[in-house]
């Protein structure tokens, strides 16, 4: 007997899952053989694993212009009964000139990874114009030089942008030694339900696990006990797509999270570390939104934010590139996100957090 999931709903309803039937690899793939071929660089290739597994729930592939425009000016998408999701960051694929050429007026067209192998499709093609500086203003409220994925992703690709419905042939896998923390939204949500979690609270993080934040996080399991529920599970949720070069890399992090495990500062039996396969952007209050969408896909339903979530030190100047309180307080006001329950910690004294 299956019992009914009580974790939150996906955003738009249903959670998208773009990875194809077995039974239809084969035809799908040698249909694709036809195709013109969009090369993927590595980011782009982490994006698609993000949208096929429907972390970005309810998009069903990379962004058609309208749904570039809204991203970029409303951090939303108005879905077809007139309700809207939150989506602050543009999910986009860039192709240069040579490739628009080449795809002319196909429909279709390949996705093939960094390693030269087809991995998927894009199906209903829109081709449109990359327009770097307005998506970099817009995105992160400069165009100062040295954001570590302009640098990275956005200034050495194309001026066009390539939208479509998404298929993939098989689920993305790295062979790095982590996939085994790569857990899907339906895969966690399974878990959840397995462990019969009645609150899901996620942590987000790119950094290694501190003291400071393993108290809080025991905290917050708690605070939730004491506000009723039964069996609060915890979702550490290292990021693991790019981060700048000064970053820890993501085994090192890894390494360290099951430490933390092992050592009983966080409870095995109440937590889950996953592997979240975004990019980096580091833009801030607008990026913490998407932090926290995409984790109530996966079904969380809390959502733990401090100091400058997904901020960084401004490029040229020695100053935050945000005001560190905004991550907080545009999570806690942003449209699309009312269903989830946003709690911001502070820092009280020197590795002494608590909640707000
Ligand atoms: S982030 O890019 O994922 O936000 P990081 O791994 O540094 O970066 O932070 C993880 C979470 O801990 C975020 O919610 C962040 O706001 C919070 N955090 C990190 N350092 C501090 C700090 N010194 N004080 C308060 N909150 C912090």
């Amino acid at each position: 007997m299956t019992v009914k999931s009580s974790l939150i709903d996906p955003d738009g309803g249903e959670l998208v899952e773009l990875v194809v039937p077995e039974s239809e690899v084969g035809p799908k793939m040698a249909e694709s053989e036809a195709m013109p071929k969009v090369k993927l660089t590595k980011i782009d290739l982490a994006w698609v694993h993000v949208i096929s597994e429907g972390w970005a729930s309810p998009l069903k592939g990379f962004m058609r212009e309208d749904e570039y425009l809204q991203s970029l000016h409303f951090n939303s998408l108005r879905l077809k009964d007139g309700t809207h999701v939150n989506m602050s960051l543009p999910i986009v694929l860039a192709i240069d000139d040579n490739t628009k050429e080449q795809i002319g007026s196909s429909k279709c067209v390949a996705l093939v990874s960094p390693q030269g192998d087809i991995i998927g499709s894009l199906r209903s093609v829109e081709i449109y114009k990359h327009n770097k500086e307005e998506r970099i203003a817009r995105t992160w409220g400069t165009t100062s030089p040295g954001l570590p994925y302009v640098e990275e992703h956005i200034t050495p690709s194309g001026n066009w942008l390539i939208g479509g419905d998404l298929e993939v042939f098989q689920p993305i896998k790295y062979n790095d030694g982590l996939d085994h923390y790569r857990l899907s939204p339906k895969q966690l949500r399974k878990e959840f339900d397995n462990r019969q979690a009645d609150a899901v609270f996620a942590f987000q993080l790119r950094n290694p696990v501190h003291n400071g934040h393993a108290l809080l996080m025991n905290d917050t399991r708690k605070r939730l006990l004491e506000m009723g529920y039964k069996n609060p599970v915890l979702l550490l949720h290292p990021l693991g797509g790019f981060t700048k070069a000064d970053d820890v890399p993501l085994d090192v992090r890894m390494e360290q999270h099951s430490k933390v495990l092992e050592d009983g500062v966080l409870d095995p039996e109440t937590t889950i570390v996953s592997i979240f396969p975004s990019p980096m952007h580091y833009a801030g209050p607008t990026e913490v939104q998407w932090h926290a969408k995409a984790r109530i896909n996966a079904g969380a339903n809390f959502y733990i934010v401090g100091r400058d979530p997904a901020g960084m030190g401004h490029p040229t100047e020695k100053r935050d590139l945000y005001d560190p309180d905004h991550g907080k307080k545009v999570l806690s006001m942003a449209p699309g996100l009312e269903k989830l329950n946003i709690l911001p910690f502070r820092v009280q004294q020197k590795n002494h957090f608590c909640l707000y």
